[in-house]
């Protein structure tokens, strides 16, 4: 199976200089070595679900409501977001937790209004610096996964994306951002499968696809990808730069 390889562009890039990246990204050998993914912000998804049609990159958004559809200014529903296109979506990210107040509960409803539009949830989850340190870092990802795939049935349907918040370059304080390592990544994911193991059948819990986030670069991606267990990465970053980001999907 390729490697699933989202790029998590955030609040970045004006709609030209996306255009110009999907573009360039297209005409590139690289969107055939893995399974390619832009998570774009919602301004964009129409535009670039149109220039993306029949390639092999796929459309994703970074967010998306609890709600079906009413009186929630400012949100986006599943719905919408499936008339973009869009074949994924991002929910959970340490950043929504964090600056949004986010909680497990609404990542739940979030996953399952968007497998209600046959969309693919992208569930993030990982520890805090403090709960690495405290040693609470299974704890806080058997609850976040418990919590977010209650209800859930289809687990063929999900990705889960493992981020530890320290190992993003969002919230590290140096100017080196550094990844977590290989033996720290391996650990959590086969922690996470045996969750997985629990909450579905084992069977299931093999099949599903769990991939790093977390300051994946050209340098590392290499090292990171070829961790036992890895099926995939989600690059904030190092997908800004197309330069950068072809090397991750060629990453073999
Ligand atoms: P980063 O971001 O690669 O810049 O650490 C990853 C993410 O936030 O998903």
């Amino acid at each position: 199976m390729k490697k699933l390889i989202i790029a998590n562009w955030k609040m970045n890039l004006s709609l030209t200089e996306a255009q110009d990246f999907v573009r360039a990204l297209k005409r590139s050998a690289a969107v055939k070595q893995s399974r390619a993914v832009i998570a774009a912000p919602f301004t964009m998804l129409v535009a670039l679900g149109k220039q993306t049609k029949g390639s092999p990159i796929a459309l994703a958004a970074q967010n998306v409501s609890e709600h079906l559809f009413g009186a929630y200014t400012g949100e986006v529903s599943a719905k919408m977001l499936k008339e973009t296109g869009s074949k994924y979506s991002l929910v959970g990210h340490s950043e929504r937790r964090i600056y949004f107040n986010e909680t497990d509960d609404q990542i739940r409803e979030k996953s399952l209004r968007l497998l209600e539009q046959n969309i693919v949830p992208v569930i993030c989850v990982g520890e805090n610096a403090e709960e690495r340190r405290k040693g609470l870092t299974e704890v806080t990802l058997s609850r976040q996964l418990t919590k977010a795939l209650r209800g859930i049935e289809q687990a063929q349907k999900i990705v889960i994306a493992y981020e530890p918040v320290w190992a993003i370059s969002t919230f590290q304080k140096t100017k080196a951002k550094k990844s977590a390592t290989p033996a720290e990544i391996s650990e959590a994911h086969a922690y996470i499968r045996k969750v997985l193991g629990e909450l579905f059948s084992k069977k299931s819990a093999t099949a599903i696809t769990v991939i790093y986030g977390g300051t994946v670069t050209a340098q590392n991606a290499q090292q990171i990808l070829s961790v036992a267990g890895v099926d995939g990465a989600l690059v904030g970053g190092a997908s800004l730069n197309l330069e950068s980001f072809t090397a991750i999907l060629n990453t073999k």
